[in-house]
């Protein structure tokens, strides 16, 4: 059994996708733990964020976290960290496959629905991060 931690981004609360996207989660038998609808302060998501500072990217993204509230999860189960990764699709929408969050959902890099920590160690972190 394996804990991660899921951000469904501004994009996709404003567009009012938030149910169907944590369906998907519960869909493929992974259990919500914990969740909560917030907005972000700039200091959550640069912490969140912290490898990418100094890319050229940088700013947009910690703007466009912060542009609007997330729902922000702790999501659990048998391989949680691959499993969710995999729902959620390659990090580009354009590119990310059919079945994806982000290839049926979104169509571009700068609004792309939804964040998944990347290795159990990132969900540790980041779980603190969101839940303290
Ligand atoms: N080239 C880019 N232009 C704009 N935004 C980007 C770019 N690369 C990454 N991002 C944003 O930064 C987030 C973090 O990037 P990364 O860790 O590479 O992807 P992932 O979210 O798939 O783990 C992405 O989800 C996306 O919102
Ligand atoms: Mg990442």
């Amino acid at each position: 059994m394996e804990r991660t931690f899921v951000m469904i981004k501004p994009d996709a609360v404003a567009r009012g996708l938030a149910g169907r996207i944590i369906s998907r989660f519960e869909d493929a038998g992974l259990t919500i733990e914990r969740m909560d609808m917030v907005s972000l302060t700039r200091e959550q998501a640069g912490r969140n964020y912290a490898e990418h500072e100094g890319k050229p990217f940088y700013d947009g993204l910690i703007d466009y976290v912060t542009s609007g509230p997330v729902v922000k999860m702790v999501i659990s189960g048998e391989g949680a960290v691959t499993i969710c990764r995999k729902l959620i699709g390659a990090t580009d929408p354009a590119e990310a496959a059919p079945g994806t969050i982000r290839g049926d959902l979104g169509l571009v890099l700068d609004a792309n629905l939804a964040h998944g920590s990347d290795s159990a160690e990132s969900a540790e972190r980041e779980t603190g991060i969101f839940f303290g």
